[in-house]
């Protein structure tokens, strides 16, 4: 593949964090920005309590909103959880799946990764699957082997047009929150794999199409020799999404780097 299939592709995954004054300001902060960095797609994946809220700032804008999971059931007595057509009623249209630090501290397998992604797609959400290894694991030898698992065990019943929907994320659990960043090569090398098995899986057209983001430890300042990496699509940012400038900035790196492929 020659250069990008598609415009950069940046998502803002603000975790635990914001009130909703904060959250608002950021997301029209960020809505504000759009039309200067098309044609990058832009999400944002704020906690449930201002799903609303942003959705009501980015309304009109070129910014997409995303929530930060969901139960893979539709209704029910599911304390605590939240159903994908909860999502999509409050103006979602991705949601993330597998986050490593679902999978770390709340119990998320590759099966429920899973049972998450088919309940997003069924309710008509784009799923975020989140997958990466663990330091352990790369200093193993095992990271290929990992994702290869994760790929298996949760998207391996999913038809061409479902996996046509997901966006991929790849994260290594050992590079997130820590600054400690995936070198362009090492990140490269893990997104042209999941590109291979994607391509194994459901040919060429799908492969080529698949975005597939990175995302541990992203900044304006590494955002364009990522980019650069051709298998690289965009980014899930963490940290420096919290910030409209730290946000704005790697999407605008991106499509430096993407604007000298043309
Ligand atoms: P980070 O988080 O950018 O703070 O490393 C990324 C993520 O967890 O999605």
């Amino acid at each position: 593949m020659a250069g990008h299939a598609r415009g950069p592709f940046v998502a803002g995954n603000w975790k635990m964090n914001l009130t909703l004054a904060g959250a608002v300001d950021l997301a029209r902060k960020v809505a504000a920005a759009g039309p200067e960095l098309r044609p990058c797609d832009l999400l944002l994946i704020p906690p449930f309590t201002s799903l609303g809220a942003v959705g009501a700032a980015l309304a009109g804008s070129d910014v997409a909103l995303g929530a930060q999971d969901l139960f893979w059931e539709d209704a029910g007595a599911f304390t605590g959880e939240v159903s994908g057509p909860m999502l999509r009623d409050a103006g979602c249209a991705y949601v993330l799946v597998g986050h490593s630090e679902r999978r770390l501290h709340f119990g998320e397998t590759d099966e429920t990764v899973g049972r998450r992604a088919r309940a997003a797609l069924k309710a008509g959400l784009r799923p975020v699957v989140c997958v990466g290894e663990v330091l352990e694991e790369r200093e193993g030898g095992r990271t290929m082997a990992r994702i290869d698992d994760q790929i298996a065990r949760g998207l391996g019943a999913l038809s061409r047009d479902e996996i046509e929907r997901l966006v991929w994320a790849y994260e290594p659990v050992w590079a997130i929150g820590t600054g400690r960043t995936a070198s362009p090569a090492q990140a490269g090398e893990v997104h042209a794999h999941i590109r291979r098995r994607i391509e194994e899986g459901y040919g060429k057209a799908t492969a080529s199409c698949a975005i597939i983001l990175y995302g541990g430890s992203v900044k304006p300042a590494n955002s364009y020799p990522l980019f650069k990496e051709e298998n690289i699509d965009g980014f899930l940012v963490g940290g420096a999404s919290l910030e409209a400038e730290g946000f704005i900035g790697i999407a605008r790196e991106a499509l430096r780097a993407y604007r000298e492929e043309k």
